[in-house]
């Protein structure tokens, strides 16, 4: 085996269909969308196209979908965009302490902008407790934004329930939801769930990087971050990326023919490959197991070997894999998830995370178990000898 790429929650490998799509828009479909020509009108129609897969994938309406530079955007554009949209009704709003940077950095930019808000804590397993988001919601509170996916540990939040307790306190609360990491493995329905904004990415589903979306319910108003030109509905004003949304379409195209047997596929490697680490002596693994957590992410932590030192071992054996979560690896900070688990320290420094997709074999994750116990092992009888 030449390499097992298993770090499938930072970026997934563009499917062959994908390089395909960008590779022909960017030759062929070179048009400006807005233009009224016959070049315009045929960049327009990959939008169009890439617009309907998507909201047939969320089940909501083509009108209702904008496209972003990706899931960063998407999210500020979300919180930032309901925020300032809703400042004269109240200035308080609600998250948890396990969102991902590009939405927690959203809020703090908010609170340094004179609003208020309350960082929800989670249990051992990472998740969200609806009666603490009830308890949380005032008169004041204007958002509550919860991930769907945690993208360090996998763990799934209960969002429906969530977004019925927050409408109990305020019936007109808005509810956003980033479902970054869900989308593709398991269904994303925003009117089933009750909410009114989603923020998605192409790059996790195995399409370009820099594009994404957000689902906005038809007749939320939102405040548009750049100006309010005329693309995406007045809410995302810049010439569209054409090609990326090619290759986007492309991969909400294959996801779209895939069966349930895909997620089950995945569900079992996840599964078989808990059990086999957990045979490593101390091993623990972080978050939920089973129905509670998505079935491409498993964050373990094996005591006594620094995360970034195993994450370098495996990289000598062929084996990519990341400590926490991608954006915050370079700088080796304690992540900010493990510690709202309340895990004890070493294992807070001993964590790596393996994520699957749906390119990932029985084969590799067998490769990658086997590199994972000698790499482990070897480690720990170097650091025994010092
Ligand atoms: C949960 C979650 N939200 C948002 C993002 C940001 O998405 P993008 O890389 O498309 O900006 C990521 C990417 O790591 C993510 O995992």
């Amino acid at each position: 085996m030449t390499e097992v790429y298993l770090d499938n929650a930072a970026t997934t490998r563009a499917l062959p269909s994908v390089v395909e799509a960008v590779s022909r828009a960017l030759a062929h479909a070179y048009g400006n969308p807005s233009s009224l020509h016959r070049k315009g009108m045929e960049a327009e129609a990959i939008l169009k196209e890439a617009r309907g897969l998507l909201a047939r994938i969320l089940d909501v309406s083509a009108g209702e979908i904008v496209f972003t530079s990706g899931g960063t955007e998407s999210n500020a554009l979300a919180i930032k965009g309901t925020a300032y949209a809703r400042r004269r009704r109240g200035r308080h709003l609600v998250t948890t302490r396990i969102e991902h940077s590009s939405v927690l950095s959203a809020f703090r930019d908010l609170e340094a902008e004179g609003f208020s808000v309350t960082y929800l804590p989670v249990d051992r397993e990472g998740r969200v407790d609806p009666a603490d988001v009830r308890a949380a919601v005032s008169d004041e509170t204007t958002l509550v934004s919860v991930m769907m996916v945690n993208n360090e540990i996998g763990t799934v939040q209960p969002i429906g329930a969530i977004a019925r307790a927050a409408r109990e306190k305020r019936p007109d609360v808005v509810v956003h939801v980033d479902a970054v990491q869900a989308l593709g493995v398991m269904p994303v329905r925003p009117k089933e769930l009750g909410v009114d904004l989603v923020s998605v990415s192409g790059h996790k589903i195995h399409g370009p990087k820099g594009v994404g979306a957000l689902y906005v319910r038809k007749g939320l108003q939102i405040q548009p971050l750049f100006g309010k030109g005329s693309q995406e509905g007045g809410l995302r004003s810049g010439t569209e990326n054409v090609p990326g949304i090619a290759g986007f379409g492309a991969a909400l195209r294959a996801l779209a023919e895939e069966t349930g047997e895909e997620r089950e596929r995945l569900r079992s490697l996840r599964e078989r490959l808990i059990t086999e680490l957990l045979e490593i002596e101390g091993a623990r693994l972080n978050g939920a197991r089973g129905e509670g957590a998505a079935p491409h992410i498993a964050n373990f932590s094996f005591p006594g070997v620094r995360g970034e030192v195993l994450v370098h071992a495996l990289e000598e054996r062929s084996v990519y894999v990341s400590t926490g979560s991608a954006c915050t690896s370079r700088t080796v900070a304690v992540s900010h998830v493990l510690k709202a688990l309340g895990l004890p320290e070493e294992a807070l420094e001993s964590s790596i995370r393996i994520s699957l997709s749906k390119l990932t074999t029985e084969d590799e994750i067998a490769f990658a178990v086997a590199a994972i116990k000698d790499a482990v092992a070897s480690l720990r009888r170097m650091l025994s000898r010092r």
